[in-house]
């Protein structure tokens, strides 16, 4: 049976976060553990290890209640059970669970819209990012990758994160603004790749006192000046591209031309919102996707080489969706993101009105977080969590409540088909074209990059040409 526990992560009194409906299992071991390893500053920088600890004392629990200082009560769903109750909750049943991420994006974007409006949004964002639009942005995906392995010295050690980060940066670009704004490309990726780069950005985002700015040296400073440059370029941009011809093929010139319910174009700062949050989210996961896949992929020779005798069965076909139907290379890229989850959590979602959750009532206000790396790792559904095995994926479907990289419904991620997609392409173009040594051997540890975790150091190999097939 389902059980909720309380616990208190300040160590005050467990009868403080006592709430009607919930059980008080393991409250003062569950306060205990909180403590030790999931205070705020912890859960920023070091949730892993606490998700590990919480996973293995609380392993028959469906969910946790607990509460952080300053913050909403908290309740996080840690197996499939407990996801479908609330993915199968009617659409927008639940508000946005943050204002996160607001302060640096804007305040039009995707995670801090709800409701029609938020609606209006995904649809008409999505059909970029499916369909015939994949095809067409698989060649100039393949193309960037080799125009970045180029870069890269064989022979040389260096992390490849910063290589999977170019890659993803370049094609975002392009996907967004086209050929069109070739002159602004260098400008807008230093400045993006400065952003997601900053020291402490992780911390900067979650932490409210962090926000000042105290001159271009300061953390939140040099955000703020680093994101003044890129609004300044991407409206100029805008502005250029409502003078000239507007539909290109590129999301731009969708979001250009489309109109809300009234007719009412979006307006230059609602454009640059929504590129700046499509630009955070698409590079920051896709290239931790990505490092993580090459991670798994050459910890194995077994594997590395089933799947380039995959690759080397299509014969030198360099079709894009031929590449991305490929059975086991899509039961390679599945496998990563249950293992390494980049994102540990979907967007909490707040409860607008008393929710009945697994035998319990849920009051008004609370943040339910489904946790994808516990969901992930739940024994029930996947035997031996902890083995990095592509095979399970041959072997049998998982439901969208047992296997949840890109979070449910109405929030569920809108690049999903593109990452996917991305991540098949750069892999297989990588593989077919070079051999990596892992400089660290077998071992790596999840390291905090952003609002991500990357495989530690950013996975320092070694590339070399591939001399045969
Ligand atoms: C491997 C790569 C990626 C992973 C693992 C990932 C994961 C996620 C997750 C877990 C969410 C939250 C969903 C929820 O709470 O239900 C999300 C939301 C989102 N993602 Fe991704 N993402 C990836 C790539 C991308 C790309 C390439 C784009 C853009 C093209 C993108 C754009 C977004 C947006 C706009 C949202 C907010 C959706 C909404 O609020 O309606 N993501 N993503």
């Amino acid at each position: 049976m389902a059980k909720a526990s309380s616990g208190n992560l300040a160590g005050q009194s467990t009868a403080a976060v006592r709430t009607p409906g919930y059980a008080e299992i393991e409250s003062l071991k569950l306060s205990a553990l909180f403590n030790l390893h999931l205070s705020l500053f912890s859960g920023v920088f070091r949730p892993i290890a606490a998700l590990d600890q919480t996973h293995a004392e609380f392993a028959d629990a469906d969910q946790l209640r607990y509460a952080l200082p300053g913050l909403p009560p908290m309740v996080m769903l840690k197996t499939a059970r407990a996801v479908k109750a609330v993915f199968t909750a009617p659409a927008y049943s639940f508000g946005t669970a943050s204002e996160v991420g607001a302060s640096l994006l804007g305040t039009e974007t995707f995670f801090a819209i709800d409701g029609p409006k938020h609606h209006q949004h995904r649809r008409l964002i999505l059909p970029h990012f499916h369909g015939k639009h994949l095809h067409d942005y698989g060649a100039v995906i393949a193309a960037i990758t080799r125009e970045a392995m180029a870069e890269w010295t064989p022979g040389r050690p260096f992390p490849i994160h910063a290589g999977c980060q170019e890659i993803t940066l370049r094609s975002m670009l392009r996907i967004l603004l086209g050929y069109s704004a070739q002159d602004r490309f260098a400008q807008l990726e230093s400045s993006f790749r400065a952003i997601l780069n900053t020291p402490l950005l992780a911390a900067c985002i979650f932490f409210k006192p962090l926000q000042v700015d105290a001159g271009p040296w300061s953390p939140w400073g040099k955000l703020l000046r680093l994101k003044h440059q890129v609004s300044q370029l991407l409206l100029a941009e805008i502005e250029d591209r409502r003078q000239r011809d507007q539909s290109q093929g590129d999301v731009l010139g969708l979001l250009l031309a489309a109109t809300d319910e009234q007719g009412q174009r979006l307006t230059a700062e609602e454009l640059r919102d929504e590129l700046m949050a499509l630009m955070f989210a698409a590079n920051e996961a896709t290239a931790a996707a990505l490092a993580w896949s090459l991670y798994w992929v050459h910890r194995d020779a077994g594997i590395r080489d089933r799947l380039l005798g995959e690759l080397a069965a299509l014969g030198g076909s360099e079709d894009p969706m031929e590449i991305a139907k490929l059975p086991y290379l899509s039961a390679v890229c599945n496998e990563t993101l249950r293992i390494s989850p980049v994102t540990l959590f979907a967007i909490p979602r707040a409860t607008r009105e008393t929710f009945p959750l697994a035998g319990y009532d849920i009051e008004p206000g609370v943040l339910l977080a489904p946790c994808i790396y516990l969901v992930h790792r739940d024994p029930a559904v996947y035997s031996d969590p902890q083995v990095y095995r592509p095979e399970r994926f041959l072997d049998r479907q998982y439901s969208a409540y047992e296997f949840l990289p890109f979070g449910g419904t109405n929030r569920r991620c809108v690049g999903a088909a593109l990452a996917l997609f991305e991540m098949k392409v750069v892999l297989a173009t990588v593989l077919r074209d070079l051999e990596i040594s892992l400089m660290g051997g077998e071992r790596t540890q999840p390291q905090r990059h952003g609002m991500t975790f990357i495989p530690s150091g950013g996975l320092p190999v070694i590339a070399r040409m591939r001399t045969s097939g």
